[in-house]
């Protein structure tokens, strides 16, 4: 690609990449630059190595938000942007992010995907100690593999604070063909105090249990249904969208109207192209998907949740086309219809084989029961009893580690019991699900069985979890551990 633009888009923030980056129409066909075995990526390197850096600064602080017709929020943001801002580096380039802790706690930064060196992991007391109120910490790893990944506080509910953003490491060979590319955060928007969810008294008196954190509106780049941002393109152009969801708990349902789109890229890993209407995106994954700019007008972009909120949308627009909003009220018909993405649909390119597990673990996830494990304190509702949710019945950190050893294959089988969908990310790793690669894949409700298989080639203690905030505080996390 452009070289020029390139580090154009990596020091201006990237809020700006709404209008969209014009990118060189570059290399056709396809090329896989990572070499994958059992799903793994490629090893990133200890920090000590000397490399070209790319400097960059967050500051994590209190900050008020507006959301557009909706008023002005205190939040806590990095450089006071919510999304965070887009960071954005070259495959292989090394990266250094200097995190000042502006808040009146402690904090950490995960780099949600990259299989990145240990200690730069940002787990608070797994990986380092949070970076105490007034501290600074310098996270140092490769940028490697490329693909779409994300970044947010590891420090207990945080997250849905605003502490996320996205995280883009552009592949030096394209392994798709596009013209344009947007990225697209898809949030739950809290206009409160985050606290753990558990039962609560409502109106009436009656002792409620809730599922959902209070979220008021969902967001695409954090503009609201009433305001969305407008993607402009122009008719003929193949146009990549990095699909991102740092939500706290919401899956949704993605589709455009007027227009399929073709999946490439799951959790930034390159699948052979597959044409789908809408696909599910649940907390901690990414999709890059490419649309074929043929159908010229304004087009609603959706993605419908699973709770009762209207969906979050913006806008795809046609710089040649006089319509400048699509009709009011109008939603994709693919929320509703059409192809649904399954994960069986996509294959992997240059797929590794499947080799014999030397170690299988089986974990049944349950919970979303008041838990056993006592009070929780909540600034808000005083003392309340708080979820409890469990793989084999332990919720972190009363929960053994699962011990494995450097060079094994790894499979992890889940099997959920509950109530609720589990989307569970795994720290430092890809791994192959059906047959693809990824590092977040959702486990569906009622008994659905999901096998995860890994190569164990990055050691360390990594965490594995439930991408829900509120499952993973409430218990739903396990260390992996090896040296
Ligand atoms: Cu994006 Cu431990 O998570
Ligand atoms: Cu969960």
């Amino acid at each position: 690609m452009d070289r020029r633009i390139f580090i154009q888009a990596a020091v201006t923030n990237l809020g700006a990449l709404a209008l969209g980056a014009p990118l060189a129409s570059a290399l056709r066909g396809i090329q896989n630059t990572t070499r994958q075995e059992t799903g793994a990526g490629q090893m990133n390197t200890p920090p000590d190595q000397a490399k070209t850096l790319r400097k960059i600064n967050l500051v994590a602080e209190p900050s008020p938000f507006e959301v557009p017709s909706r008023g002005v929020f205190q939040r806590w943001l990095y450089n006071g942007e919510f999304p965070g801002p887009e960071i954005r580096a070259s495959e292989g380039e090394r990266l250094r992010l200097t995190v000042k802790n502006n808040l009146p706690e402690g904090t950490t930064i995960h780099w949600h995907g990259i299989p990145l060196h240990n200690a730069m992991d940002g787990v608070p007391d797994v990986t380092q100690p949070a970076i105490p109120p007034g501290g600074t910490f310098a996270y140092e790893f490769d940028a490697a593999p490329s693909g779409t990944f994300m970044y947010h506080s590891h420090f207990g509910l945080q997250p849905d604070r605003g502490l996320v953003g996205p995280l883009i490491v552009e592949e030096k060979k394209h392994q798709v063909d596009y013209d344009r590319e947007f990225t697209l955060v898809l949030s739950d928007f809290l206009p409160g105090v985050p606290a753990p969810l558990g039962r609560s008294t409502n109106a009436q008196g009656a002792r409620m249990a809730m599922q959902t954190p209070p979220y008021v509106v969902l967001l695409i780049n954090g503009r609201p249904p009433d305001a969305p941002a407008v993607f402009s393109v122009k008719t003929g152009e193949r146009v990549r969208l990095r699909l991102i969801n740092p939500s706290g708990t919401t899956i949704y349902r993605f589709a455009i109207g007027g227009h399929p789109v073709t999946v490439t890229h799951t959790d930034g890993r390159p699948v052979e192209p597959f044409p789908v209407d809408s696909l599910y995106i649940a907390p901690g994954e990414r999709y890059d998907v490419i649309v074929n700019a043929k159908n010229s007008g304004a087009w609603p972009i959706a993605a419908s949740s699973d709770n009762d909120l209207p969906p979050a949308r913006a806008v795809l627009r046609y710089t040649d086309s006089n319509d400048l909003r699509p009709r009011e009220g109008a939603l994709p018909e693919g929320l509703s219809g059409g192809r649904l993405l399954r994960l069986a649909d996509l294959r992997a390119l240059d797929l590794p084989e499947q080799r014999k597990p030397d170690r299988t673990f089986s974990l049944v996830l349950a919970g979303g029961t008041m838990g056993t494990g006592g009070m929780m304190e909540s600034k808000e509702s005083g003392k309340m009893m708080s979820q409890e949710w469990t793989m084999n019945g332990q919720a972190y950190p009363k929960a053994a580690p699962l011990e494995i050893h450097q060079g094994e294959t790894v499979r992890i089988r889940l099997d959920n019991q509950s109530a609720m969908p589990h989307p569970m990310h795994l720290h430092g790793h890809f791994f192959r699900v059906g047959n693809v690669i990824k590092d977040t894949t959702i486990v569906w409700t009622h008994s659905e069985r999901v096998e995860l298989n890994f190569a164990a080639n990055n050691s360390g203690a990594w965490l594995f979890h439930c991408h829900n905030l509120y499952h993973m505080e409430g218990g739903m996390t396990r260390l992996v551990r090896y040296i």
